[in-house]
């Protein structure tokens, strides 16, 4: 069984916010526990407090997109601590909720909600060591170069853990102590029911501390250790926004490196480049500098991001190119399709195959069949666009006249000429042309031109003749 500790506010990032709901990779923070809890343990007991229908809702929306709903409804419980009077007061919370289902349990995890690095394989010696020295209670302790905040571990001359101090009631010497409390522990289940209704909330913080279930001078009739890790990157926590800021820099190299590992994903640089863990690659891509892939995108077999691309829940197609500071959101780019430098894919667009949209497009709730074209400086809203259609330079679809949306049908081959403005709604038939700088508001048939274009007119010598009149003007 595995009890995840996530109801307290973390007053120390300073916002209304829960601290595991802040987002790492886009997963709120508490989700890794959550993953370690789910990949070892048959239930997951979640302790939820501050904002905790929020929280439950965030952590349940991704583990859904993960596990699938079945399954974690079939192993996931929440339990609410109405106040948050510390660590084991929690998981007494959890246990009261799970009643008998507890004992049947070998062993129970319990994990601090404020561990983005943790992983299923951080807690396998705590495991290995259960099993082979029956201890009934372990946590995780590493050597930290700040211990300023954590839980010290107190071990007498032979090494024995003899308490947990935490910070506020450390004295001076003990603050000196570099070992610290991962917040990473492991239970026999059979003890811990009993050994909680023990605890005392004795403390600078008027709380009930997880870690009094530890230490021979707290628990003389426990077997109780700490186990020193040696790569403590696992058990980074996070305590303030700062702290988060470094977590997410070692979160998103974990992510990079794996995403290169199982696709052959190649970065330019990719330090300046933000993917998400919700984001979806088939096989190799080439990231240039300053992308970001965020949401569930998913991204097809070699495709380009040159640079400063942003892609937001979208589907990128096999061998489609994103150039220069294009932004796609909520759409499709079909495959071998060529966006941008500074295109503007609003949601909604839907672009088949060898589309090719240039610089200064934005489009909008749109698609735009195999084939077609819009190169330079247009807004296509609400338009359907047919195959091979060519929308020259600075067409403007009016799609809105101030209280409704119109649609644009704009029919295959057809050509709509530089600088027209389509007022919808309205329908240019198949093959059909419009003469640059035309106002279309009329359908266009099949086949036919339309141009609204006043009469050009040539004035032979007309600058001559204006110098000579304001020279003969001045005085
Ligand atoms: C805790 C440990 C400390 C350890 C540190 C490691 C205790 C008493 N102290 O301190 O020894 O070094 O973690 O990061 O356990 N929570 C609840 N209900 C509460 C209080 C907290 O669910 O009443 C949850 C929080 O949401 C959080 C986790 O427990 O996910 C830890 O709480 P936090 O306040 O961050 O504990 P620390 O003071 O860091
Ligand atoms: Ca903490």
């Amino acid at each position: 069984m595995g009890i995840l500790l996530a109801a307290g506010r973390g007053t120390r990032m300073k916002s209304t916010n829960p601290k595991v709901l802040f987002d790492v990779n886009e997963e709120p923070l508490c989700f890794a526990s959550y993953r370690a809890l789910f990949a070892l343990c048959d239930k997951v007991l979640v302790v939820v407090g501050y904002r905790g229908a929020d929280v439950k809702e965030r952590l349940l929306g991704r583990a859904f997109e993960v596990y699938g709903k079945e399954a974690v409804l079939a192993k996931t419980y929440f339990y609410t601590q109405e106040e948050q009077n510390g660590t084991g007061h929690a998981v007494k919370v959890a246990l009261e909720g799970i009643g008998k289902g507890l004992t049947a349990h070998e062993a129970t995890f319990v994990l601090n909600g404020d561990l983005p690095l943790v992983t299923e394989q951080t807690l396998s010696p705590l495991l290995s060591a259960m099993r082979a020295d029956s201890f009934d209670s372990l946590c995780l302790s590493f050597e930290a170069s700040n211990p300023t905040g954590f839980g010290r571990i107190r071990r007498d001359a032979s090494g024995h853990l003899l308490s947990i101090r935490e910070e506020k009631d450390a004295s001076e010497s003990e603050k000196k102590i570099t070992e610290v409390n991962g917040g990473v522990y492991c239970f026999k289940s059979s003890i811990l029911y009993d050994a909680l209704q023990g605890l005392k909330s004795d403390n600078k913080q008027n709380e009930f501390y997880l870690t009094d279930l530890l230490g021979s001078s707290q628990q003389p009739k426990l077997k109780t250790g700490a186990l020193l890790v040696e790569n403590a990157e696992d058990l980074h926590g996070v305590n303030t926004t700062y702290e988060l800021t470094l977590v997410r820099k070692l979160a998103q190299d974990r992510l990079k490196k794996s995403l290169c590992e199982e696709h052959g994903l190649d970065f330019s640089n990719a330090d300046s480049c933000f993917v998400s863990a919700r984001a979806k690659f088939k096989g190799p891509a080439q990231i240039g500098p300053a992308c970001s892939i965020l949401g569930n995108s998913e991204i097809g077999l070699n495709v380009f991001l040159e640079g400063h691309v942003l892609v937001q829940n979208s589907k990128i197609e096999d061998e489609a190119q994103l150039l220069w500071s294009s932004v796609v959101k909520e759409s499709r780019v079909g495959p071998r399709s060529k966006i941008g430098p500074m295109a503007h894919l609003r949601p909604g667009s839907l672009l088949s195959e060898e589309v090719k949209v240039g610089n200064f497009v934005e489009i909008k709730k749109s698609t735009m069949a195999k084939g077609s074209k819009a190169s330079h400086l247009s807004y296509l809203g609400d338009a359907e666009i047919g195959e091979e259609a060519n929308i020259g330079a600075g067409t403007i679809t009016c799609n809105y006249d101030g209280f409704n949306k119109f649609k644009t049908k704009i029919g295959k081959r057809s050509f709509i000429g530089s600088d027209s403005q389509l007022v919808a709604p309205i329908v240019i038939g198949d093959d059909a042309y419009v003469g640059s700088g035309t106002t279309v508001t009329e359908d266009v048939p099949d086949g036919a031109l339309a141009i609204s274009r006043p009469d050009m007119l040539i004035k032979e010598g007309y600058a001559q003749k204006l110098a000579a009149k304001r020279k003969a003007q001045k005085p």
